[in-house]
């Protein structure tokens, strides 16, 4: 029997328990109401008619939506994946009535494929007016490529940056090429530095994953910073955007290699709760491909299709140059190349 010592403590327990999870809900509550509300749509109308767009990663997600938009515009888009596309450049063409659309195979986490994917452009393009780095990995079971890279590093970022290198003189020969990067708000949640841009953990946990994916997003960010200080007066603009919490395949693909649970809880989250659609997801990017009030905009990050600041390191110009400078070693730029 409990006496009644042990059941006011009971109670009080009882009443602790509710009160917090009635709490958390009601934060939980606002913070999906905010997320919500705070989705910017682009009011852009321009037309793409005569224009050339090669999408990363156009194959699902954030990537197919932004193909199928600038698609809808009259663009010709080049999707560019790893996984076989044929089920969504049809869709792209049923859907646009655009029968432009072609998929071309790109595997971010080799060099040599990178460099096949490119030099097959410059032999069939003769202009480019956007590139959209977007492709990308939460997480790798591996921690090393066939290129000795970190794979979460390669795919997100240093597979971007040569592809960017390599196609830089197409994209000069456009009257007003655009180059924009998908970054994340997780670039905020890094521990780059100079000595662990190529990420080497031997036992990973949880954090060290975490970390990962925050570098390669933050180096995103800073190669699109310099690249846009490099290219000033050629008429190519540089951005990065970030898209919030989108429901994409990327969260299931993540989880398989996390195992962890608070991850599981964050997914749930996004998928159930927090998460906006690919099409809402795609919006700021499309924004910064296509929009004629930004016409001029370059080295900027953007979320909700507005300018905003970006992690601190970012601002470091020096530790910019840095982590540009070894990302040239990294993949293997000759000098030529470099820019
Ligand atoms: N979803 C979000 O909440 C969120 C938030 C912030 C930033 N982002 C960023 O948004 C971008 C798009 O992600 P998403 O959410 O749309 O995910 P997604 O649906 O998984 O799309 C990513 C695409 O990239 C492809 N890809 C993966 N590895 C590749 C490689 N080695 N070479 C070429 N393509 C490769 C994927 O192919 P497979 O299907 O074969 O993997 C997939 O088609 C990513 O850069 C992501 O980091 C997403
Ligand atoms: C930062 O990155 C390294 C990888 O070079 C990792 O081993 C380390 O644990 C990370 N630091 C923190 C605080 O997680
Ligand atoms: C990669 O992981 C393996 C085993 O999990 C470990 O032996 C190796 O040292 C790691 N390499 C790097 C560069 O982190
Ligand atoms: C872009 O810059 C040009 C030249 O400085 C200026 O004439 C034009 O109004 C600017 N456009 C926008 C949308 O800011």
């Amino acid at each position: 029997m409990l006496s009644s010592r042990h059941l006011i403590m009971l109670q009080f327990v009882v009443q602790f328990l509710t009160g917090t999870v009635l709490i958390l809900c009601v934060v939980l509550l606002l913070l999906a109401f905010y997320l919500r509300f705070a989705i910017a749509i682009t009011r852009s109308n321009s037309c793409l008619v005569g224009k050339t767009a090669i999408v990363t990663g156009a194959n699902s997600g954030i990537g197919y939506q932004t193909a199928l938009n600038l698609a809808s515009r009259g663009c010709k888009i080049i999707m560019a994946d790893v996984t076989d596309m044929e089920k969504s450049t049809l869709d792209i063409i049923e859907f646009t009535n655009n029968p432009n659309i072609f998929a071309k195979h790109l595997d971010l986490s080799s060099l040599k494929s990178v460099r096949d994917f490119a030099s097959e452009i410059l032999k069939s393009e003769d202009k480019l007016d956007i590139l959209i780095n977007n492709a990308g990995i939460g997480a790798s079971e591996k921690n090393r490529t066939a290129d000795g890279l970190h794979p979460v590093m390669q795919v997100n970022y240093f597979g971007h940056f040569l592809l960017t290198h390599l196609l830089i003189g197409l994209l000069k020969k456009s009257v007003a090429g655009r180059i924009v990067f998908t970054s994340s708000l997780l670039a905020f949640t890094n521990n780059l530095s100079l000595k662990n841009l190529n990420f080497d953990s031997e036992k990973p946990n949880y954090f060290d994953r975490h970390f990962v994916y925050g570098n390669s997003k933050l180096s995103m960010i800073m190669a699109a910073d310099t690249l846009a200080e490099k290219l000033k007066g050629t008429g190519v603009t540089v951005n990065s955007i970030h898209p919030m919490l989108v429901k994409t395949p990327l969260f299931t693909k993540t989880h398989v290699v996390y195992k962890n649970m608070f991850y599981d809880v964050f997914m749930w989250l996004t998928q159930r709760v927090l998460g906006r659609d690919s099409w809402e997801g795609s919006q700021g990017l499309v924004h910064a491909a296509v929009s004629r009030q930004l016409k001029n905009a370059t080295g900027k990050f953007f979320g909700e299709c507005a300018p905003m600041r970006k992690p601190l390191k970012a601002y470091n110009k020096q530790f910019c140059k840095d982590i540009w400078d070894a990302s040239e070693i990294y993949v293997g730029l000759t000098p030529e190349e470099r820019l």
